[in-house]
């Protein structure tokens, strides 16, 4: 985006990201799931919510049912809406890792683009996690009844129907829900999170 703010200086804040991980014994930092629509995204960033909270963690989840109630409520799932939405998430998700969050965020961002531009915002505690399942095992569980709806004409745009999908390249973790059950794919992605953010 083209900023439009001019003679703006940053303050620099005097608690660091140091003292900030020693006092919640893990690093600030954005564990960006992506994944097409019943993929299990939402699911498995509550229950790690839960978990990690029950373990100490500062986390919280970033979902794009709630967000678009709310901060993105103005958007829809137009290319240059969805590049919005993530692009203001990508931001928001910044900030609260610099404030020492670990911040679980569940959205399909569908463009590599969008992702990478988020990846910059966060800096080094940025890992994206590919939650895959085949569009035929997501339509299956049609969670919300939405592929139904897009194959009938419903609703237009539809992630995987009649809008793109691009899956991730290189992410750091992938979690394939096509094969695993829940608990064994919330385990994967916990001791992911162990290994990655926790310091003793
Ligand atoms: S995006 O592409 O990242 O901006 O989408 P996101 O903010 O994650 O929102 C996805 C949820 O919105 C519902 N929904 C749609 N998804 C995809 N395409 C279309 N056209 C659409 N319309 C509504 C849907 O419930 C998605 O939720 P999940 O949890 O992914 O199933």
């Amino acid at each position: 985006v083209t900023r439009k703010s001019t003679n703006i200086t940053a303050v620099e804040h005097r608690v660091t990201p140091d003292a900030r991980a020693r006092r919640n014994g893990h690093t600030g930092g954005v564990l960006w799931l992506t994944g097409l629509s019943g993929a299990g995204k939402s699911t498995l960033a509550i229950e790690l919510e839960q978990r990690l909270f029950a373990k100490g963690y500062q986390v919280f989840v970033l979902d794009g049912d709630n967000v678009r109630h709310g901060l993105n409520a103005n958007l829809g799932f137009s290319p240059e809406d969805r590049t919005e939405n993530i692009r203001r998430v990508g931001e928001v998700a910044a900030l609260f890792a610099e404030a020492g969050f670990l911040v679980v965020t569940a959205f399909i961002s569908p463009y590599r683009a969008d992702r990478d531009r988020a990846r910059v915002a966060a800096g080094a505690g940025f890992h994206e996690v590919h939650i895959r399942a085949g569009l035929d095992v997501c339509e299956g569980r049609d969670p919300k009844g939405l592929y139904a709806k897009a194959r009938r004409g419903e609703i237009r745009d539809f992630t995987g129907i009649d809008a793109p999908y691009e899956a991730p390249e290189a992410p750091e973790l992938t979690v394939d829900t096509g094969a695993l059950g829940i608990d064994d794919a919330v385990q994967l992605v916990m001791s992911y999170i162990e290994r990655t953010f926790a310091i003793s």
